[in-house]
């Protein structure tokens, strides 16, 4: 079972020739209203290739109509929704802008995800078979705690290091590390990671080795450059991303972490699942917004589910 411990937002998409930079205004021709949120989006993708009834999110919406919708969509991608507890504040809402080249710039307003605490899986029971999924978007203290009773459990942990907070002490850096088999970043969260435990590395080969020392699995993606494994015993493995040409990366690296579990999930050798993480990813770009993109069994080239 897939576990995802994380947020839900709605996202308010603009397409704008280039991001604005501080101070400046740009115009837009209008904006599209989509379901995001880096957990949400993550047991989106995982449930999309994954066998029914593997997926269930443990998260906090508003009492408003863009919460209710939000949870209907995840319902209907086949996420169970039974964790999702309705708080006092408005339901997390992201301001996207995205350019020409498909690059994106994201203002989360965290709403109801800043409540989210470890009491809204009381009802769950974490065992070896748990896959628990961690992002940034909700208040850590009940992350840490969820992922030490799977931890218990012997169930895995997946941490996606996303977004890289500004500012960060190290001593959590170094309970999260701890406590995550497997450690997902970009190059830039790979290079803050680095950064906050004191580490000067200068490229993601650097920081990918380094964060894998603490004994987890650091993957590492890179974009058009794919996606690099660091393990604790020094090993590197490299899976090539497919050419493309990108519409929208909006939610590629949720895509990635949602196939990446699904296939740990399945039971699929680590190599296995990253490469077709990979895949999913690549063609998680080829589409406007986060969720509309993610890529079925199907597409993804594995059997129908009977
Ligand atoms: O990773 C993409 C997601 O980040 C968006 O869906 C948005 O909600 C932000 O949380
Ligand atoms: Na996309």
């Amino acid at each position: 079972m897939i576990l995802v411990f994380g947020s839900i937002n709605v996202d308010l998409v603009a397409r704008v020739p280039s991001v604005p930079r501080p101070g400046e205004t740009v115009l837009s021709r209008g904006y599209e209203t989509l379901f995001g949120g880096k957990g949400a989006n993550q047991a989106v993708a995982a449930a999309r290739v994954s066998q029914p009834n593997t997926v269930m999110i443990a998260a906090c919406i508003g009492d408003d109509a863009f919460g209710r919708s939000a949870r209907d969509n995840l319902a209907r991608n086949g996420v169970a929704t039974g964790l999702i507890r309705v708080g006092t504040e408005p339901t997390g809402c992201a301001f996207i802008t995205v350019d020409e080249l498909g690059e994106n710039a994201i203002t989360v307003a965290s709403g109801a995800n800043a409540t989210l605490t470890a009491d809204s899986i009381q009802s769950f029971s974490v065992d070896a078979h748990t896959i628990a999924v961690f992002q940034m978007e909700v208040p850590l203290s009940g992350a840490l705690s969820v992922a030490r009773s799977v931890r218990a459990a012997g169930g895995h942990n997946i941490w996606n290091f996303a977004p890289a907070p500004s500012t960060f002490p190290a001593t959590d850096l170094s309970d999260l590390l701890e406590l995550a088999d497997i450690f997902v970043v970009n190059e830039h969260e790979a290079l803050s990671a680095a950064a906050i435990l004191g580490h000067g590395a200068t490229d993601l080969q650097e920081a990918g080795k380094f964060l894998s020392r603490t004994g987890c699995i650091c993957v590492v993606t890179a974009g058009a450059r794919g996606a690099f494994a660091f393990h604790s015993d020094g090993r590197c493995e490299t899976v090539e991303a497919a050419l493309i040409r990108p519409i929208d990366t909006t939610g590629a690296g949720d895509t990635f972490v949602g196939i990446l579990a699904s296939g740990l999930d399945e039971g699929m050798s680590f190599t296995k699942a990253l490469e077709r993480a990979c895949h999913g990813a690549s063609l998680a770009c080829l589409a406007p917004g986060a969720q509309a993109s993610m890529p079925s069994r199907q597409q993804l080239g594995l059997e129908a589910l009977g």
